[in-house]
């Protein structure tokens, strides 16, 4: 298949190329747009045939469900079956975060297709905050499935040139609207059980949901490793319920990671004897590191990439995925990553570097 990459203006999108992008939508066809927290792969979510080439573009597993982005809230109606009580709260947060980086779980109407939520009774929603992606909706006239826009497995695309890596030829058009501007996917709040579960961390923190929603919102799937990797049998202790999408890799470079974790300066210490143990090995090795630590790991490591300040977890999401691609494509054996504090966007960032890293995780004392 021949990809086009067309240019947009992410802040004033012309309309031109939003019509180019909707027809294609119209038709069945592929389109990935940028959003505020990473590129999407859209396929009009009621049209099964179209849906069904994402999964296939992709590489996902059939069992794992697809976000339907919508252009308002109202939106949602011809998507949900919601009751009072779940209205109540779906509205609460629509109006709160919307558009934004959060999804909202709650049950599905028979208008969705089983494909989209890979036949669960709930459909996840979002309305993303990003002109070219409401432009796009708007223009298609219809709900827009979209899951991150990378291979299957592979960290998520914050740049159109990371879409053209992975799916080039297997797609129809890549919209390069520029970086996206936070970096970590969206916030997924399942509303359509009780308590209200938060499957994967984003920029809307948990408190910040509970908070809104006055009831307690469980954190259950934050930072969970999962027991089997590919175990779709493993239970948690308690039984939460947990999205689909938590037993597969994730987020991974293909060169092997290591996460390590602990007081800032532990991380340094106990990182640098790795390094120079993995060197002595004849290893080539590569650094996702923080500002702070920079310089010293540059004088040990072969390759460093600086994701940020360790405090300023927002440079840090919007560069983390760029930095995993970047380190992926140097030859390493191996890649350190430096971890940060989980709190806050540090939450998001670490629960994808743990998956990153397939929980090989080195605890520094
Ligand atoms: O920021 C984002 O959310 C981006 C942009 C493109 O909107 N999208 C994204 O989609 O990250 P994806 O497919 O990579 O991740 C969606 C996650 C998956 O872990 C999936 O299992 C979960 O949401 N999910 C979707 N529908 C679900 C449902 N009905 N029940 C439980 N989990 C669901
Ligand atoms: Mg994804």
């Amino acid at each position: 298949m021949l990809t086009r990459m067309l240019p947009i203006d992410a802040h004033s999108p012309d309309d031109e190329a939003l019509h180019t992008a909707a027809d294609v939508l119209q038709k069945g066809g592929l389109v990935a747009f940028p959003t505020e927290t990473v590129y999407g792969l859209g396929a009009d979510a009621l049209d099964e045939a179209a849906v069904e080439r994402i999964f296939v573009a992709k590489g996902r597993p059939a069992d794992n469900p697809l976000i339907v982005h919508v252009a308002s809230i109202a939106d949602v109606d011809e998507l949900a079956s919601l009751n009072d009580g779940m209205r109540r709260r779906f509205e609460k947060l629509a109006q709160r975060y919307w558009p934004g980086p959060l999804t909202i779980i709650v049950p599905k109407s028979a208008h969705v297709p089983d494909i989209v939520t890979a036949g669960l009774p709930s459909v996840a929603v979002r309305m993303p905050d990003h002109p070219v992606a409401l432009g796009l909706i708007r223009a298609a006239g219809r709900p827009v499935a979209a899951p991150s826009a990378n291979r299957s497995g592979r960290p998520s695309p914050t740049d159109a040139s990371h879409v053209w890596h992975d799916l080039a030829g297997r797609i129809d058009l890549v919209l390069d609207g520029g970086s996206a501007n936070i970096g970590v996917e969206s916030t997924v709040l399942d509303l359509s059980v009780e308590p209200p579960i938060v499957h994967r961390p984003g920029a809307v923190t948990v408190d910040e949901l509970a908070s809104t929603l006055q009831v307690p919102v469980y954190g259950g799937g934050v930072s969970e490793p999962d027991a089997g990797g590919q175990d779709a049998g493993a239970q948690r202790a308690n039984d939460a319920p947990r999205s689909p999408g938590v037993k597969y890799e994730h987020y991974a470079p293909v060169t092997p990671c290591v996460l390590v974790e602990g007081k800032a300066e532990r991380i340094e210490e106990a990182l640098l004897e790795a390094i120079s143990e993995a060197k002595a090995a004849g290893e080539r090795i590569a650094v996702l590191s923080t500002e702070e630590t920079a310089h010293a790991y540059r004088r040990a490591a072969d390759v460093v990439c600086v994701a940020g300040s360790r405090n300023d977890h927002r440079t840090i999401a919007y560069n983390v995925y760029r930095c995993l691609r970047q380190l992926d494509q140097c030859e390493a054996d191996i890649i350190f990553i430096e971890g940060i504090a989980p709190e806050g966007l540090g939450e998001a960032i670490m629960n994808r570097l743990r998956r990153a890293a397939g929980y090989r995780i080195m605890h520094a004392h």
